[in-house]
């Protein structure tokens, strides 16, 4: 199975670059199954149900979120009728949406996907790992052709050990949230591909692409200014693309790609 995990789609920019490559993406590498990380869609904040359509018709088949999912608050009535958003797994009991599903595609095979939270550097949640753990127990590799895990974190280390935790029961573990690519792409000894984060679609002239002279100021005045705009260049495309062997679930082959904007490209081979 081929696959592609899209970094976070970052405002106006970033939804241009999905609409740019995506659909030809797709085409070109025979794409089975796409999931597209959505949290910073809306102007940076958040998603709608029309921003979620947007992502679908350009060849998304699962949304994922993270500690943005409901700065857009019509979202929280919107999610629950509609399987393919995702929220993050490890929040509290009751809320609103589901953090993981299991996703046909069109040929009749079936990915699992889970879209846990870090907590190092972010908000006091339930524990990422034992989230994971109870999922992959419940839908192993075997009972799925492929598990794709979007773990949306800010700390590498914790990224990092959610791949080796995962490694031999997922096919993908790869991070999100921190909006800069990593160059750790690789397949970790029991087989599941791993890379630290995704990297965003958007405007790399830009502090993780947000407008970079009211970032800079808040990092020299340390007071409140002006609220943080999106960056509106030329979008950069960042994803992480995953060949898998049918039998096993677990990666033969995994490539960072890059393309657009003004990042170096990177295309599997
Ligand atoms: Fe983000
Ligand atoms: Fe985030």
């Amino acid at each position: 199975m081929r696959l592609l995990v899209c970094g976070d789609v970052m405002g106006r920019s970033g939804r241009d670059a999905v609409v740019a490559h995506l659909p030809r993406l797709r085409r070109e590498l025979s794409l089975d199954f796409v999931v597209v990380n959505g949290e910073n869609a809306a102007h940076g904040f958040g998603i709608t149900e029309k921003l979620c359509a947007e992502l679908y018709a350009a060849g998304a088949d699962v949304v994922s979120g993270g500690n943005h999912s409901w700065d857009r608050r019509e979202i929280i009535p919107y999610i629950a009728g509609d399987r393919r958003l995702l929220r993050p797994l490890n929040l509290p009991p009751g809320t609103p949406g589901a953090g993981s599903g299991v996703f046909p595609t069109a040929d009749g095979r079936s990915v699992l996907v889970l879209n846990p939270m870090a907590r190092l550097f972010m908000d006091a949640i339930d524990c990422p790992f034992r989230a994971v753990e109870r999922e992959l127990e419940a839908t192993p590799l075997g009972k799925v052709q492929a598990v794709i895990i979007d773990f949306h974190g800010e700390a590498t280390s914790e990224k990092m050990a959610m791949g080796q935790f995962a490694d031999g029961r997922a096919s993908l573990v790869v991070g999100t949230h921190s909006h800069v690519p990593t160059a750790d792409a690789q397949i970790l000894p029991k087989g599941t591909a791993y890379q630290t984060d995704a990297g965003m679609f958007g405007d790399y002239d830009s502090v993780i692409g947000m407008q970079k002279e009211v970032a800079i100021q808040r990092f020299l005045t340390k007071m409140p200014g002006e609220r943080l705009q999106v960056a509106e260049g030329e979008g950069t495309l960042c994803a992480v693309f995953v060949e898998t062997d049918d039998a096993s679930g677990l990666a033969r082959r995994v490539a960072p790609v890059r393309l657009g904007g003004r990042l170096v490209s990177a295309m599997p081979g």
